[in-house]
């Protein structure tokens, strides 16, 4: 009889190891690993044995029905999907437990079937009552979304294969899916990534959307959605914190679409709602006149959204000042301390900088530079900026302020949302982006330039800012 092989697969990211150990050396994950069975996990005939079948091999010059795009019919979740849904894909939404998935996708579901179309909401995690419950608080009992509670895979794509072909399934989530086939608990890699792979194979099989919910974990207890990231079409994740209402849904991730789109909504008593201008909401509680300061005009794929970064400068009572940053690149501040230092004489070693993007959204743009900049050097120096101003521009190592992607976009924003000036680079095209921008923009061509307005502002601390730094 032979021997049952067993191995240790990290439930973070999947990789297998020999023999148990306490941290993962893919992922660095702790106490993620754990033993699941490997026989009986693929089919005989996939084992070997099975002569290959003919496949056709057709050229690339070939006509493809087009397929059109399904809309969800929310604005929001429709631009991340790049346009709507594409009929026999498959899209992952990751996101920490309590975070908004099931809502966003039972609101999804009911706006879909109440543009006519098929929609299955199969919950491992809720029975359809819960489902049902969560739906009439909503408001959306009306819709025609058929519910299924259930967990064995096999199950669930006999009952899909049954009648008209739906445009949507949602499975939520995939953690709690198991399959036959496999002999592994469910929530283990094996069994997830498993399942996963049948659904992938109905969704292309019979042309419906499928969307797997995938929670995410940090203690490893069940596998995280990264172990099926790469068999799916797309991967969103869906963000926001305890702490604040907004959410925000972005595209890992998509082989239909854009991944720098994101969709953003805040979570209401009656559900998500579409939050069509984020500027407005980030800008909403904004400490007008507090030195430290400074709005950024950001992008996020093709839409601008203005943020607050606030920066607070104080001595340090520490042997290493602290560093602390909330929406921000760590790295990316390290630098511009640097930068400050070197080509301004702006010394912060003997001060705590703590960094804090309002509103709890977080930048990923280097554009942010110059606003950081402006932020930090107004904390220290103890003069406001001026509160009508947007700051955007990459602060290179040389001290160098570099022109950024979209500046006439960001610019209109800026006027859009009643703001009258910009400290921004001079645009690489002057003639097209420049044009006629309604903002008085201050162009900057170095860190040096921004450092002395600011501490031209406030003649008598100025004088501290570059002595004592
Ligand atoms: P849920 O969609 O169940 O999260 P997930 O599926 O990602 O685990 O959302 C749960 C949270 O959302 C819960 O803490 C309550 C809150 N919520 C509202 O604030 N308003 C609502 O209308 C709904 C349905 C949920
Ligand atoms: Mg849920």
């Amino acid at each position: 009889m032979a021997k049952r092989a067993s191995s240790f697969v990290c439930q973070s990211c999947g990789a297998a190891h020999t023999r148990w150990q306490g941290r993962c050396d893919s992922c660095g994950a702790w106490n993620s690993i754990a033993e699941e069975e490997s026989t009986g996990s693929m089919p005989a005939a996939q084992r070997g044995g099975r002569r290959g079948r003919l496949v056709a091999l057709e050229s690339l010059a070939g006509v493809s029905e087009d397929a059109p795009r399904i809309r969800i019919g929310i604005d929001e979740a429709d631009r991340v999907a790049g346009g709507g849904l594409v009929p026999g894909s498959v899209l992952l939404i990751g996101g920490d437990p309590g975070i908004g998935k099931s809502t966003l996708l039972i609101q999804a579901s009911a706006s879909l079937a109440r543009q006519g179309h098929r929609v299955i909401y199969v919950s491992g995690e809720e029975a359809s009552a819960q489902v049902r419950l969560r739906a009439e608080r909503l408001g959306l009992a009306g819709a025609t979304v058929e519910l299924a509670a259930e967990t064995n895979v096999e199950d669930i794509v006999a009952t899909l294969s049954e009648g008209r072909r739906p445009a949507l399934v949602v499975i939520d989530s995939i953690q709690t899916m198991w399959t036959d086939s496999v002999e592994s608990a469910p929530g283990t890699v094996t069994q997830v990534r498993s399942s996963a792979q049948i659904l992938i194979r109905f969704a292309k099989r019979s042309g419906a959307c499928v969307v797997l919910v995938g929670h995410v974990t940090k203690d490893g207890q069940i596998a995280g959605p990264r172990v099926v990231e790469h068999m799916v079409d797309a991967v969103l994740s869906f963000e926001g914190d305890g702490a604040h209402h907004f959410r925000i849904l972005r595209a890992q991730k998509n082989r239909f679409g854009p991944t720098d789109e994101i969709g953003v909504f805040e979570m209401t008593g009656l559900g998500l709602r579409e939050v069509a201008n984020p500027s407005e909401l980030f800008l909403s509680n904004r400490d007008r006149g507090a030195p430290g300061t400074a709005v950024y005009a950001g992008m996020e794929g093709t839409r601008p959204v203005l943020v607050e970064i606030q920066a607070l400068v104080v001595p340090t009572s520490l042997g290493t000042p602290r560093r602390a940053v909330v929406g921000w690149d760590p790295s990316r501040l390290s630098m511009v301390l640097a930068v400050l230092e070197a080509r301004c004489g702006i010394k912060l070693g003997g001060h705590d900088v703590h960094l804090n993007v309002a509103g709890g959204f977080r930048i990923t743009e280097p554009a942010a530079d110059l606003a950081v900049a402006a932020a930090l050097v107004s904390s220290l120096s103890g003069s406001a900026l001026p509160t009508d101003s947007v700051y955007f521009g990459e602060v290179s190592l040389t001290g160098a302020v570099r022109p950024v992607a979209h500046a006439a976009a960001r610019l209109k924003e800026a006027a859009k949302l009643g703001f009258a000036g910009a400290v921004a680079p001079q645009p690489k095209a002057v003639a097209s982006e420049a044009g006629e921008t309604p903002l008085a923009v201050e162009t900057v061509t170095s860190l040096g330039d921004i450092v002395a307005t600011i501490a031209a502002r406030a003649p008598r601390r100025a004088a501290r800012v570059t002595q004592e730094g």
